[in-house]
Formats: structure tokens, sequence, C-alpha cells
């Protein structure tokens, strides 16, 4: 198979583990048989330096144009104080809109070698396996108005949260296709004993239901959600949620099993390329050191694979070395909370690489561990 993907780095350890992701397609291509052509794009405080905006036209172009989008990070300290359509982070919300991205999947998964990273004991997450999808192109982050207001003489404040029963119908529909496909549970998070927008989430959510008999609808409000995630994460299978719990919900979820330098995740188009990353920032504490942990971009590469591109087997071979180079004990510093000689972003992403040209690898990695 041929396919185009167009790599955008951005920002700070952006370029350090795309860089990583594409070496490992690189190796999928080699051992599959499969052409993957790159091409980069600029996004973030990198395209504002160079183009004077987080997100310059070509970009965009050059996204709808290929078969999927690999994104590093974007933002840093730099960008800081620039005024709000200067920002790295409005470049994000832009391709989200440009690309339609309407769903944000974030699977949390548990590995064993990594049980001591968590911060809960590991009774209470072993075996975790949940999947977040996060409603990403409405809600309070897109309505309008969203500005500064003066009422009664009152300096104030207006944020909107606006949302088409339609867009409510997509990303719940495809929240129970997933589950279909795994444990057949659904819990719809809202807040519907307060907001009108979720008493209509809550009703999409019933609807749709009946059309998947053999999945299990629960609804849960996000207050208590966020309590559930910590004391009994894995009661969970597929959580669905609007823009704003889900951000929030799914960065408390990432962290469950070890590291946000752990943590995928791919943001679905209902009609164009799809767009994989890190959920991780740009980390300007650690950029350009060769320190970042590359895996949570290889691990976003893994989900391209599949869900963009159909390649089962390919996404499991990156799946598998990964696990594997976890299990001989290589760990970047982000998850060597018992080990003393980390490896570098350089070397990590060597050995996944390693790993799925050679099976062989494994059994070297593993004397030099023993
Ligand atoms: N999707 C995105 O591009 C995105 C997401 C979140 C934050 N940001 C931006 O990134 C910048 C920094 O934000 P932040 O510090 O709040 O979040 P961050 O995710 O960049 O970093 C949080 C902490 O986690 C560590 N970390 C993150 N990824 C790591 C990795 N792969 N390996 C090892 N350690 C890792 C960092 O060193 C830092 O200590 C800000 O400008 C923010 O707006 C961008």
């Amino acid at each position: 198979m041929e396919k185009r993907i167009v790599v955008l780095p951005g920002d700070g350890i952006g370029k350090e583990v795309t860089k990583g992701a594409v070496e490992v397609l690189q190796a999928v291509g080699e051992r599959f048989g499969h052409q993957f052509h790159f091409t980069y794009g600029s996004i973030g405080g990198e395209a504002i330096d160079t183009y004077g905006t987080p997100l310059p036209d070509e970009t965009i172009q050059h996204c709808k144009d290929s078969d999927a989008v690999l994104l590093g990070a974007v933002g840093g300290p730099k960008w800081d104080t620039q005024p709000p359509h200067l920002r790295p982070e409005r470049g994000l919300l832009k391709i989200r809109k440009e690309l339609n991205l309407y769903a944000n999947l974030r699977p949390t998964s548990y590995y064993d070698s990594l049980a001591e990273n968590s911060p809960l004991k590991k009774e209470y997450i072993e075996n975790v396996d949940l999947l977040f999808v996060r409603e990403l192109t409405g809600g309070l982050y897109f309505g309008k108005p969203s500005e500064r207001v003066e009422k009664d003489g009152k300096e104030a404040v207006v944020d909107t949260l606006y949302y088409q029963k339609s867009e409510m119908q997509r990303v719940i529909k495809l929240a129970f296709e997933l589950a279909e496909k795994r444990d057949q549970k659904v819990t719809s998070v809202d807040k519907a004993n307060v907001l009108e927008s979720s008493r209509m989430w809550r009703e999409v959510a019933n609807e749709i239901s009946e059309q998947f008999p053999n999945v299990e609808l629960e609804h849960m409000l996000v207050d208590n959600a966020a309590m559930q995630l910590v004391t009994n994460p894995k009661r969970f299978d597929v959580i669905v949620t609007e823009n704003m719990f889900g951000d929030i919900l799914s960065d408390e979820a990432s962290v469950l099993t070890g590291s946000l330098g752990m943590s995928a995740s791919a943001s679905l188009s209902e009609d164009g390329p799809s767009l994989y990353e890190p959920i991780h920032g740009s980390a300007p504490d650690i950029a350009g050191q060769n320190i970042a942990n590359p895996l949570a971009a290889i691990l976003s590469a893994a989900m391209m694979l599949r869900l963009s591109f159909g390649m089962q087997e390919e996404a499991k071979a990156v799946e598998t070395a990964v696990n594997q180079v976890l299990d001989a004990g290589y760990r970047t510093k982000d998850i060597g909370r018992s080990v003393n000689n980390y490896v570098s972003t350089s070397e990590m992403i060597n050995e996944v690489k390693a790993m799925i040209l050679d099976h062989e690898a494994i059994m070297h990695i593993m004397e030099a561990y023993s």
C-alpha cells in the first residue's frame, strides 16, 4: 500500500517525538512492504515565527490532500504573551475545525511493566483498558460569543456552550460502534442535573442506544466520573462525553497507567484525513535534551495504521514492539521510577525500530537486562 502522511512536528519535544514516529512507520513500511510518503508542514509557535500565523493556509491544504496527519505538540513560553489570535494553541483548534475532527479517541491501557509508575495501587489499575471518546469540534471551546463584556456597568465575561444535535449524534454513535467491538459498555458523561445541553446529550445517548441492543449504556454525572476514574477505573469500557468534560477527564485517565509520555490519541474526521498525536504538550522544560519519551507519538502512529489505513497486523506489531521494549527494561526518565540508567529519546526509538524489524532483537535485549 502507498500512503501520504503529513507530519506537523510543531514546537519543543514535538519535533523529537514525531521524528521517532516517522522512523517507526518507515520500519513498518520496510517490514510489511508499504510505502509511506512523508511531507512536512508548519503549525504552532514555529509557524507564528515564520509565517505570522499559527496555522498557515498552505498547511491546511497540505493536510486536506493527505491520507493522515501526524502532529507533535505546539506551544511554549516564547509565545505565552502573544495576543489570542497569535497563540500556538489557536493552530490546534483551527486544524480540528478545518479537518472536521469531530471525535478524539484516547485509550488508557495497562502496562504491567509500568505498574509502579501509576499514582494508584496496582490492584486498582491492573488490566484497566478504557477508551475515551471526546467530542472535539463543538461546545464551550468554539461557541460564540466568547468575550469580555460590560453589563449594568460591571466588568463581566461570557463563553457560549453551543451544540447542534447532529454533532452529539455522530460522536455518541461512534462510541457505541467502538464499544460493540470491545466490552460492550458505554458510559455517557454529562451534567444533566444542571445543564440543558447535557439533558439533550442524555436524550441523544438514549436514542442511539436503541440501535445497539448488545451495548449497555449508563449515564454518569461528570463529578462522579472524575471520582470513579481514580477509585474504580476498571468499571469503564468506552466513555463518551462533550468537549470540555472530555478534555479534563481524559487527561485524568491518561496518567492512571504511568506517564503523559505514554498516552496516544486519534482525532477522527467524518469526511477527510484523521489526525494522530500524543496527548502531551511541547514540554519546554525538557525540549532539546533528547530525554522525552517518544512512545506516545509512536503509539499514535500505531493508531493511524489501524484506524486510517486498516493495517491491523502492522498496528499490532508496533504495539507489541513497545511492550517488548518496556518488558526488556528500557525506560526514558519519565517512566523510570525504579531504573538508574535511562535511555535517551533516540535510543528508545532505535529499540522499538529494531524490535519491529528483527524478532531476534528481543533475545539480545533480554540478555542485556538479565
Ligand atoms: N496538543 C498540544 O500540542 C498541547 C497539549 C498540552 C499542552 N500544550 C502546550 O505545551 C506547553 C507546555 O505545557 P505543559 O507543561 O502544561 O504540558 P506538557 O504536556 O508539555 O508537560 C507537562 C509535564 O510532563 C512532561 N512531559 C510531557 N510529555 C513528555 C514526554 N513525552 N516525555 C517526558 N516527559 C513529558 C513535561 O516535561 C512536563 O514536566 C504549553 O505551551 C501548552 O499550551 C500543547
